[in-house]
């Protein structure tokens, strides 16, 4: 294989991208599943670095490491249920143990523990329930004799880099269609060079021509992850979040469960996420048995019932078109799904009125998403007022309604959006009254 230079496979990547990037661009939403070695103990998937366990003492997890049979299956099965589109699993976090039938890393779940290959059932379960598949896979490695020799001694660098490079290759050679490469942690070289990233990466997508990279080889690649924060990017984006902002790994569920997110929460995530143009990623971490963590499983299961109401206003092909306060208290989002602009209230207005200000043509017409139940409106001075709203919201399942606004052709609104890659060019200043 011909290997390019940098900026010409940056080139060739970005010219390919729209095509690579659609399915993942309207999916939106996804599963990242934390399970490994560290899950026995239930201490954080740092627990070796933080309590500085010596190798010999850690390596007595693998036989520890007892996976019930259909666990992956169960993740699966309850990430469909929430409505998400992909799934991201852990192949060998920083631990170094791999959960697949692994001939280039003895240390793995075939070898060890449930003397099975996790990763293959993981891959089984998602083709069941049709969902898009993604391997994490840890550049950092606390096992390998040349996981930080590599730092300082260049022959060590040489034999970690093939190492690496042959990992993925066998992720990417025996489990049939991959969908996405999810790199994390570039450490202890902090370089795409010292990574070799440029190389590996081409041959890696020659492995799988339609995969999607993320942006942790020290390369921008495919889309940007912000971890454990909103913030949306000028890019395509995936907000990676733990479903209570202190474990990726399995803690007990009992005590994370104060501060795990319920079915409103991860509503409000997911609305930010498509309301700026991105993606969430929401992470359980399965016990030592690789069941789903208790605290998990009414909140997602609750958005999935949403979504099967409410999906039109989260899948497909968005583009943030306004930022609208309204009631003062209660924020809501728009979206443009081609000719419609999606209001999401989480604060029903008292009264039975709401206006939406900004817009420069009147609505066709306006219903509520989850039923068609039309709204009355009127359009005045680029307002848009709903008139004999119902006086409770009409989402009983989150409290979360979405007034669909449908218009001729693409919604004209004020506010321009802030991600360049959405720019429409309404707001020009004669717009303005
Ligand atoms: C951070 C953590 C790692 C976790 C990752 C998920 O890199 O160090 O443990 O897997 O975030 O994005």
């Amino acid at each position: 294989m011909k290997l390019m230079s940098k900026p010409q496979y940056e080139e060739w990547t970005a010219s390919t991208r729209d095509a690579r990037m659609q399915w993942w661009r309207e999916a939106r939403f996804g599963m990242f599943i934390h399970f490994g070695l560290y899950s026995t103990p239930g201490r954080h998937e740092w627990m070796q670095v933080y309590e500085n366990v010596p190798h010999e003492e850690y390596e007595k997890l693998a036989d520890q490491f007892q996976p019930k049979e259909g666990a992956p299956r169960e993740w699966i099965k309850l990430a469909k249920a929430a409505g998400m589109k992909y799934a991201v699993l852990t192949t060998r976090h920083h631990e170094g143990f791999s959960l697949w039938d692994s001939k280039v890393n003895p240390y793995n779940s075939v070898n060890y523990g449930p003397h099975r290959d996790i990763v293959r059932e993981f891959v089984d379960a998602c083709r069941e329930f049709g969902l898009k598949i993604g391997f994490y896979t840890s550049l950092m490695d606390w096992h390998h004799p040349d996981g930080w020799k590599c730092a300082y001694d260049l022959e060590a660098r040489k034999r970690f880099n093939q190492y690496i490079t042959d990992l993925n290759t066998e992720l990417l050679t025996n489990y049939g269609k991959i969908d996405i490469l999810w790199y994390d942690v570039s450490l202890p070289m902090e370089s795409w060079e010292g990574w070799d990233s440029v190389a590996r990466n081409q041959y890696l997508r020659s492995l799988q021509p339609d995969i999607i990279i993320n942006n942790r080889s020290r390369l921008p690649e495919d889309f940007g992850t912000p971890e454990e924060n909103l913030k949306a990017e000028d890019r395509d984006w995936e907000a990676c979040m733990t479903f209570n902002g202190i474990s990726w790994g399995y803690v007990d569920p009992e005590q994370a469960a104060p501060f795990s997110y319920s079915a409103q929460q991860i509503l409000h995530m997911l609305q930010k996420c498509t309301s700026s143009g991105g993606n969430l990623l929401l992470n359980i971490g399965p016990g030592p048995d690789g069941s789903v963590p208790a605290d998990a499983v009414e909140p997602l299961t609750k958005v999935g019932q949403w979504l099967e109401k409410n999906g039109e206003a989260v899948y497909g092909k968005k583009v943030p078109i306004s930022r609208t306060g309204v009631l003062g208290n209660g924020l809501a989002f728009a979206t443009s799904d081609e000719n419609n602009a999606y209001l999401w209230t989480f604060i029903w207005p008292k009264g039975g009125t709401m206006s939406m200000g900004g817009y420069l043509e009147a609505p066709k017409k306006v219903y509520l998403l989850q039923d068609g139940t039309p709204i009355d409106f009127e359009f005045e001075g680029q307002r848009i007022t709903f008139k004999n709203l119902p006086e409770k919201a009409p989402d009983k399942i989150c409290g979360a309604s979405v007034i669909v606004m449908e218009f001729d052709g693409a919604p004209k609104t004020l506010f321009a959006s802030r991600y360049p890659q959405f720019h429409q060019g309404w707001d020009k200043p004669e717009n303005y009254i």
